[in-house]
């Protein structure tokens, strides 16, 4: 099968490594070739893998099955890269969002195709964690869900099918635990406290706010902001501390400091 990945963050890396483990032919393409070079060479950086920077967004859907856009978290941002996938004229393609929280059917219909348009939601990393939420949009073809269940078990992974949801199951159901453990630290409980006690009580591997460096929080408010949007409930708020993190540009462990500072090499938190 070929597969494309667009947007060279730690998901899209990810992504491309397990496809092209699994035996995909795999295409990459982010913003420009040297930002894609760029990303090529971090997937480079875990291992030997075969993915083939491609030149442009064109190229790299023109012969694939599968599109997997795993771009920024932004609503703009991937409505125009969808423009770009339409353009190139694949009708077979099948396109995938691993979008956290936006919309699969309204990400269908600015697709044009909405039958062919799907959510395909991996974990960090996706070399690791096991569980591909699927999402059917209104309008996606049951035929396209089969087979995009069928892609994720071909990968070793395990499925679940949720509902079209903003946060859908598993980011919904953590979500008090984020908003919690922030709210906390605004209160003046230091992070590595309020990560000790969850870890210890709830047997998690990592707490709540490294959990949150680790996935960016600029990824993780661009998810809160659609919850509130859609569900116009103040408790999907995100706390201003996030978006004065996220507005410093320290957005985490790959920006080197977010709710602990990874300058030394280890973690420590953050003054
Ligand atoms: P990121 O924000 O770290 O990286 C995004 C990448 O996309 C960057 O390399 C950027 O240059 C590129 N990009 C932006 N616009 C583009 C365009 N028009 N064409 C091609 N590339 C473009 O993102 P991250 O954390 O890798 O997440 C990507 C997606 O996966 C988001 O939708 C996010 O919500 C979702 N996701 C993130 C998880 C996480 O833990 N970080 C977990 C599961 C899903």
């Amino acid at each position: 099968m070929r597969v494309a990945v667009a947007g060279l963050g730690p998901m899209g890396r990810g992504i491309a490594r397990v496809f092209a483990q699994a035996g995909a032919a795999v295409a990459i393409v982010d913003v420009d070739e040297e930002t894609t070079a760029r990303g090529h060479a971090k997937i480079l950086e875990d291992g030997p893998v075969d993915v083939t920077p491609a030149a442009s967004v064109a190229e790299a859907a023109r012969d694939a099955d599968l599109f997997i856009e795993a771009i920024v978290e932004r609503f703009e941002a991937k409505l125009a890269l969808l423009d770009r996938i339409r353009a190139a004229g694949n009708a077979a393609l099948v396109v995938a969002s691993n979008t956290s929280s936006l919309s699969i059917g309204e990400l269908g219909a600015a697709y044009g195709d909405p039958a062919r348009v799907i959510g395909m939601h991996f974990f960090n990393p996706p070399t690791k964690m096991r569980l591909v939420e699927i999402i059917r949009g209104a309008r996606t073809d049951p035929e396209v869900v089969d087979r995009a269940r069928a892609w994720a078990t071909g990968l070793g992974k395990t499925a679940v099918l949720c509902a079209d949801s903003p946060n859908f199951i598993v980011n919904r159901v953590c979500r008090p635990l984020y908003y919690e453990s922030q709210l906390l630290v605004t209160q003046g409980v230091p992070p590595a406290v309020v990560d000790a006690a969850v870890k210890g009580a709830l047997g998690h591997r990592m707490g709540p706010l490294e959990l949150l460096d680790f996935t960016g929080l600029h990824t993780h408010l661009g998810s809160s902001e659609t919850a509130l949007r859609e569900f116009g409930d103040p408790r999907y708020r995100p706390i201003p501390l996030t978006r004065q993190l996220v507005r410093a540009g320290t957005t985490g462990r790959a920006a080197g400091r977010g709710y602990y500072d990874y300058a030394l090499g280890k973690p420590r938190e953050a003054q």
